[in-house]
C-alpha cells in the first residue's frame, strides 16, 4: 500500500505493531525525503504491480509469455554490474576488529560521510519498506531484516530471494528485533526530471556497522550491493551475530544425498563466487549411481547452529537463487535450466528476437541475432570480430527455490538439517588435488583457512589470478579473519568436549588442467563420484591414501561405473607435486603474515607440521 506522507509522519499499516520499526522508518523517511512510502505486503498482486511499474519505467522487458511465462529481463547500467568489494566497509569500533582483509572506517567518520549522501537521496522516488525473514519464518536459526530501498527492482528481487511480506510482522511482533538495512540507488529526481532505466550513482558505499547490526548501501542497484539480505546481512552481519552467539554464518551451499538404501546425508560446501556452487547444489547423479538422489537445501549461504543433539544444524537463510547465468545449460545443470522455465528475473543476459533470453554457453548454437545486455545488436559475426559478449559474464537469474525440481523436502524445515561433512573448494588449475580429507577438525580449518582460488567476474576486477580466499569468505567475513578462524576452532573444541561427532572436513578442486590447458575432471554430475567417496569415509567404508596434508582416494577407491576416466587422468587431477606444495606453503606463510594479529597458534603449528612432512 502507498501511504501518503503527512509532513514527515509515516503511516504504517495497522498490522505493523513494532514501535521501534515505525520510528526508524519515520527517521529514515525524514532523512531520505522520498515522495511516498510503500509498505510491502509480499503479495503476488503487489509483485505483479511492481513488475509492471518496472516495465513502464523501461527497467524490465517482459519476455514472451509463451516461451518464458511471468519472466522479465533487466539490463543494468554498464557501470553497475557486480559487487564492489573496494567500496564495501566493515565499520567496527576498532580497525583491528575489521582485520586486514576488510576496508574499514571509524563509525563516526563513516556516519559523517554518509549523512550528506543520504540526505534527500530518495527525492522524487518511492521508499519501499521490505520486511523479510532470513530462514524459515519463526525458525530458531532465522532472523528478521527490514530493507528500506528506493528501488522497485530490489523490492521484487527480495520477494523471490527471501521470505518477504506481511507474515514477517507477526513474527516480529511489538518488540522483536530486526536488522535495519537502508538502500538507495543514490539518484534523487528533481521535479520534472525524467528517470533513467537503471538509476545508480558512480559513488558507491556498502557499509556495515557490526556493533549496531546496521547496513547502509549507497549508489548501486545490483545484486549483493542492493539485495541486502544476501551478502550484507546473511554473511557480513550474521557472521558477527554467530561469533557473539556461538553459531556459523557461511558462504556454503547445502545439499542432501540419499543412498539407494534410503539413508540420507547432508553436506555443506564453500566455494568462492562463480565456482559452480549452484551446479553442485543441483547435481544429478550420473550413470553408475542408480538409486542415488541429490537434493538442494541451499545454493549459496548456510546458517549453522549447534543443536541440543550436539550436531550442527543448517538452514538456508535465502528462499531463492541469484545465480550466474553464463555457462548454465542443459548439460552443466539440467535442474537449474528447468528452474528457469518460468517466473524468473534475468539481469544482463541477451534478448533474442523471439522475446526470450540467451547467454554464452546456454546453447551450442548461438542465436543468429540478439540484443546484447547493453542494448546493442549482437550476432556471432560481431562477437567474432569485436569479442562482444551477448550477456555480461556476471549476468544473473533470480528465481524462487520452489522452482527447483530437485528441492529438498526439508529445505524450509525450521529445525534445519544435520551436517555430516563440510567441503571447501577453490578453482585451481594446478597443485590442489581433486579431493582430500582432513584428519581432524584443526587440519580441516587449516585447509579452509588457506584456500586459494583463481578469480572470476563475480567480484569485478581481474580474472584468472589466484587469490587466497579463506573459507570462501574473503569478501564476506564481517570481522577479523583470524578471529573468525578462532571461532571455528573454538566451536569444534566445544562440540568435541560435549562428545559430539564433528562433521568431516574435505577440500575439493574440480578445476585442475592438463598440459593442453583443458580441464581434466569432467565435473558437474560426475562430482557424485567424489561425494560418494566422502560418504564411504563417513561410514568408515572408504579407503584412501594418507599424504602430507590429509587423506585422498586412490584410483581404485572411486566408483568408475559409467565413466571412461583413466588412471593416468586420475593421476593428473590428484598427484601432489612436492615443489608445487613447497611454493604453495610459501603462499600460506604470506597469508599468515598478513593475518598475524590473533592468528590461532594451532594453524601455525599445522603449517609447520606439513612443512616438516614435505621436507622429510
Ligand atoms: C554470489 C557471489 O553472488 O558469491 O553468490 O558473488
Ligand atoms: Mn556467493
Amino acid at each position: 500500500m502507498n501511504a501518503p506522507l503527512k509532513g514527515l509522519a509515516v503511516q504504517a499499516p495497522s498490522y505493523v505493531r513494532n514501535a521501534k520499526l515505525i520510528a526508524w522508518v519515520a527517521d529514515m523517511a525524514a532523512l531520505c525525503k522520498p515522495e511516498a512510502v510503500h509498505w510491502c505486503d509480499g503479495s503476488t498482486e503487489e509483485y505483479d504491480r511492481l513488475c509492471q511499474r518496472l516495465v513502464d519505467a523501461g527497467t524490465f522487458k517482459k519476455l514472451d509469455p509463451a516461451k518464458r511465462p511471468n519472466s522479465f529481463l533487466a539490463s543494468s547500467d554498464p557501470s553497475d554490474v557486480a559487487r564492489v568489494e573496494d567500496r564495501t566497509f566493515i565499520c567496527s569500533d576498532k580497525k583491528e576488529d575489521a582485520g586486514p582483509t576488510n576496508n574499514w572506517m571509524a563509525p563516526a567518520e563513516m556516519r559523517a560521510t554518509l549523512q550528506p549522501l543520504f540526505d534527500g537521496c530518495m527525492k522524487g522516488r518511492t521508499m519501499y519498506v521490505v520486511p523479510f525473514s532470513m530462514g524459515p519464518l519463526g525458525s530458531p536459526i532465522a532472523h528478521i531484516g527490514i530493507e528500506l530501498s528506493d528501488s522497485p527492482y530490489v523490492a521484487v528481487n527480495m520477494k523471490i530471494m527471501t521470505r518477504m511480506g506481511k507474515p514477517v510482522y507477526d513474527v516480529l511482533g511489538a518488540d522483536g528485533e530486526f536488522v535495519p538495512c537502508v538502500h538507495t540507488v543514490g539518484a534523487p529526481l528533481e521535479p520534472g526530471q525524467n528517470d533513467v532505466a537503471w538509476p545508480c550513482n558512480k559513488t558507491k558505499y556498502i557499509v556495515h556497522y557490526p556493533a549496531t547490526r546496521e547496513i547502509w548501501s549507497y549508489g548501486s542497484g545490483y545484486g549483493g550491493n542492493a539485495l541486502l539480505g544476501k551478502k550484507c546481512f546473511a554473511l557480513r552481519i550474521a557472521s558477527n551475530m554467530g561469533r557473539d552467539e556461538g553459531w556459523l554464518a557461511e558462504h556454503m551451499l547445502i545439499l542432501g544425498v540419499t543412498n539407494p538404501e534410503g539413508k540420507k546425508y547432508h553436506v555443506a560446501a564453500a566455494f568462492p563466487s562463480a565456482c559452480g556452487k549452484t551446479n553442485f547444489a543441483m547435481l544429478i547423479p550420473p550413470a553408475g549411481f542408480e538409486g542415488w538422489k541429490v537434493t538442494t537445501i541451499g545454493d549459496d549461504i548456510a546458517w549453522i547452529k549447534p543443536g541440543a543433539d550436539g550436531k550442527l544444524h543448517a538452514i538456508n537463510p535465502e528462499a531463492g537463487y541469484f545465480g550466474v547465468a553464463p555457462g548454465t545449460n542443459i548439460q552443466t545443470n539440467p535442474n537449474c535450466m528447468a528452474s528457469l522455465d518460468r517466473d524468473v528475473i534475468f539481469t544482463n543476459v541477451a534478448l533474442t528476437d523471439d522475446g526470450d533470453v540467451w547467454w554464452e554457453g546456454m546453447t551450442e548454437e548461438p542465436p543468429a541475432h540478439a540484443i546484447d545486455w547493453q542494448g546493442n545488436d549482437w550476432t556471432p559475426a560481431i562477437a567474432k570480430e569485436t569479442g562482444a559478449k551477448a550477456a555480461h559474464p556476471n549476468a544473473r537469474f533470480t528465481v524462487a527455490a520452489t522452482n527447483n525440481p530437485a528441492l529438498d523436502d526439508a529445505w524450509d524445515d525450521p529445525k534445519g538439517v544435520a551436517i555430516d561433512a563440510f567441503i571447501f573448494g577453490g578453482r585451481r588449475s594446478t597443485t590442489v588435488p581433486l579431493v582430500t580429507e582432513a584428519r581432524n577438525w584443526v587440519e580441516g580449518v587449516y585447509m579452509a583457512a588457506t584456500m586459494g582460488s583463481e578469480t572470476t567476474a563475480a567480484a569485478g576486477g581481474k580474472q584468472g589470478v589466484v587469490r587466497r580466499d579463506p573459507f570462501a569468505m574473503l569478501p564476506f567475513a564481517g570481522y577479523n579473519m583470524s578471529d573468525y578462524f578462532q571461532h571455528w576452532l573454538d566451536l569444534g573444541k566445544k562440540l568435541e568436549a560435549l562428545g559430539a561427532k564433528l562433521p568431516k572436513i574435505y577440500t575439493a578442486n574440480w578445476f585442475r588442467k592438463g598440459a593442453d590447458g583443458k580441464f581434466v575432471w569432467p565435473g558437474y554430475g560426475e562430482n557424485m563420484r567424489v561425494l560418494k567417496w566422502m560418504i564411504d569415509r563417513i561410514e568408515h567404508k572408504g579407503e584412501g591414501t594418507e599424504h602430507v596434508f590429509g587423506v585422498s582416494p586412490r584410483y581404485e577407491d572411486l566408483n568408475w561405473t559409467g565413466l571412461d576416466f583413466s588412471a593416468e587422468q586420475f593421476d593428473t587431477v590428484t598427484h601432489i607435486d612436492k615443489a608445487a606444495w613447497q611454493a604453495e606453503l610459501k603462499l600460506h606463510a604470506e597469508l599468515f603474515q598478513q593475518l598475524a594479529h590473533h592468528l590461532p597458534k594451532e594453524l601455525s603449528a599445522t603449517k609447520a607440521a606439513i612443512e616438516q612432512r614435505l621436507a622429510a
